[in-house]
Order: structure tokens, then sequence, then C-alpha cells
């Protein structure tokens, strides 16, 4: 039986369509506060072990499709320990997508062996006053890999912190443990 090991840093990769929030999740995440204007693409974040909850180094990574190509997506993907797919959730095409497009393409770019943890995460719940977590169970239950769903909102700050920690959990934490079993002689 070969075991994943835990790694000693965790890789967070942000991906989804453009518009949904990523930047802004990662910079409301480190300034604590939402800027209206954000880059296209945030720099690569290194939060120190002392400051995470895991008190582990942890690594986030933006993506923009406009200025990166299919490859070096791909690229962050093998390098990435978790994937967060967020799609905004007045947006159905956005979450559309994720089950047609995102969610296959990180398959693709994982070993059949050990798919890594996926969060689904809906952000600008500011903009809506009901739930659409009950439209992500079908998305769940067709992708195992699917670790965790979060709602959350970049601008008023609700659940950012969370949906990193989420993150975070999902690899020091699997709630499925993630193994691969090689076949006994
Ligand atoms: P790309 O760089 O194109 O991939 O987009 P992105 O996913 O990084 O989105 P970005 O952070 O640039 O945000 C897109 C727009 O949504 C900006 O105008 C943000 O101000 C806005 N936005 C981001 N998060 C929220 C949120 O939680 N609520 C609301 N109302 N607006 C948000």
């Amino acid at each position: 039986m070969v075991y994943e090991s835990i790694p000693r840093t965790v890789r967070i990769l942000l991906l989804g369509e453009p518009g949904v929030g990523k930047t802004s999740l990662i910079l409301s995440l480190v300034t604590e506060e939402f800027t209206e204007h954000v880059p296209p693409k945030a720099e690569e974040i290194t939060i120190p072990a002392d400051v995470t909850p895991e008190q582990v180094p942890t690594n986030i990574i933006d993506i923009c499709v406009a200025e990166q190509t299919i490859e070096q997506v791909a690229e962050e993907i093998e390098r990435a320990h978790v994937i967060c797919i967020v799609f905004s959730v007045d947006r159905q095409d956005t979450l559309n997508k994720v089950a047609s497009y995102w969610l296959p393409f990180v398959r693709e770019n994982c070993s059949d062996e050990y798919r890594k943890p996926v969060i689904l995460v809906g952000n600008k719940i500011d903009l809506i006053d009901y739930s659409v977590i009950d439209n992500i169970w079908d998305i769940a239950e067709e992708y195992p890999e699917v670790d965790r769903c979060i709602e959350c909102s970049a601008k008023s700050l609700i659940n950012v912190s969370e949906m990193f920690y989420n993150a975070q959990k999902a690899v020091l934490h699997p709630i499925n443990p993630i193994y691969c079993i090689e076949e006994q002689e």
C-alpha cells in the first residue's frame, strides 16, 4: 500500500472562470480588506507557518486565463496540493463551467492513482440572499475528489480565511484518506 505523504508546505491553487473573484479572495485574505480594483493576477503569496492555524507554510497561487497559456495552468495543477475552483454565486454559467470544464481539466492533469483534493468555492454571496450549495451536491457526487464546498465573499470578508483553512485541512487531514493501493501479489 502506498500512502501519499503529507507535505511540509501546502500549495493552494485557485482556478475558475474570469471575473469570479479569485484575485480578490487572495488579496482580501492578505490585507483583510476588499479592494475594488485588483490586478489580473496576484503574485504568488507565501503565508508563514506561525500565522496559519495548521502551522504549515502555505503558498497561494492565482491564475488568469487571459495572461497564461493552458500549458502554464496545467503545470500549476501538477504543482499544487489542493485546488480551489471558484465560481460566482450570482452567475450560473460560472457554476456550469465547474463541472463541464474545470473539474475534467483538473482530472486530466492529475494521476489516476492520486486525485488531488478540490474545494468548490461559491464567491460573492453578498450579492444574493439564498444559498446555492444545493446545486453542488450532484457535482460533488460525480467527482469524489471534491472534498468540501464553501460559500464566501471577498467583498464582505465572509468565510475568506475559512476557505483557505479548509483547503489546508483538505491536504493535511483529508476526509477520505487519499492513498493508492498497489495490487498485492
Ligand atoms: P480574472 O483575473 O479575470 O481571472 O478574474 P478573477 O477571478 O481574479 O476576479 P477578480 O478578483 O478580478 O474580481 C472580478 C470582479 O468581481 C471585480 O470587479 C471584483 O471587485 C468583483 N468581486 C470579487 N469578489 C467579490 C465579492 O465577493 N463580491 C462582489 N460583489 N464583488 C466581488
